[in-house]
């Protein structure tokens, strides 16, 4: 595998289940020697806690917008000039729609359209959700705008269905980010 060494992951994390298994991608991550600076979305809160992911990323945690510690900087710019990847895990349904249309809404939506660094979407959610039209359309969307999308896995999902939507295995993700650089 090629080291990660002094590279910098920009880990957005969604507000959906599989927020929890960002834990253990961030702990490989800085395993391999990258430097992670991750960005939770207000949803991904209610899942996994700023602490947790500052503790194991040994950088602060970026959660706001309008964060008055940050803005002398313009955080956003800052973080998107910095990253050498932008990693989403898990992308939920909502974040997969609003990058395919460009909004820009928070500060992780806003680091999406200012970055030029290489983007790797990780969706996960409910099967159904998954193959909903507006879902399919919107990946088919992000992939014509040169994103790379790594589809979830099929099996039990949290919400009790089987499919596909489970959020690829952590250690997947690593190898498919050294396989972008
Ligand atoms: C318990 C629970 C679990 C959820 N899991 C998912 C999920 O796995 N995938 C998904 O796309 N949305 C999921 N959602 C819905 C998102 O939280 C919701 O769409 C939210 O607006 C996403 O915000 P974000 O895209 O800014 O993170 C879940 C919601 C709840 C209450």
């Amino acid at each position: 595998m090629n080291s990660l060494k002094n590279k910098t992951v920009v880990l957005g994390v969604g507000g959906g289940i599989a927020a929890y298994k960002s834990c253990e991608l961030v702990r490989l991550l800085v395993q391999e020697e990258a430097d992670v600076h991750v960005v939770l979305t207000g949803a991904a809160k209610e899942f996994v806690t700023p602490l947790t992911l500052q503790t194991l990323s040994h950088n602060p945690v970026h959660t706001d917008l309008f964060d008055l510690t940050q803005e002398q900087k313009i955080g956003h710019i800052a973080l998107a000039d910095k990253a050498n990847i932008v990693v989403i895990a898990p992308t939920t349904a909502d974040l997969i729609a609003k990058a395919a249309h460009g909004l820009a809404n928070d500060l992780l939506t806003n680091i999406l359209l200012a970055t030029r660094a290489p983007v790797l979407f990780c969706p996960s959610m409910n099967v159904h959700m998954w193959e909903h039209k507006a879902t399919q359309w919107n990946i088919g969307r992000l992939k014509e705008l040169g994103y790379k999308v790594l589809e979830p896995d099929s099996g039990e999902l949290a919400c009790g269905y089987e499919g596909k939507g489970r959020l690829c295995e952590p250690s997947t993700i690593v190898s498919e980010i050294v396989k972008i650089w």
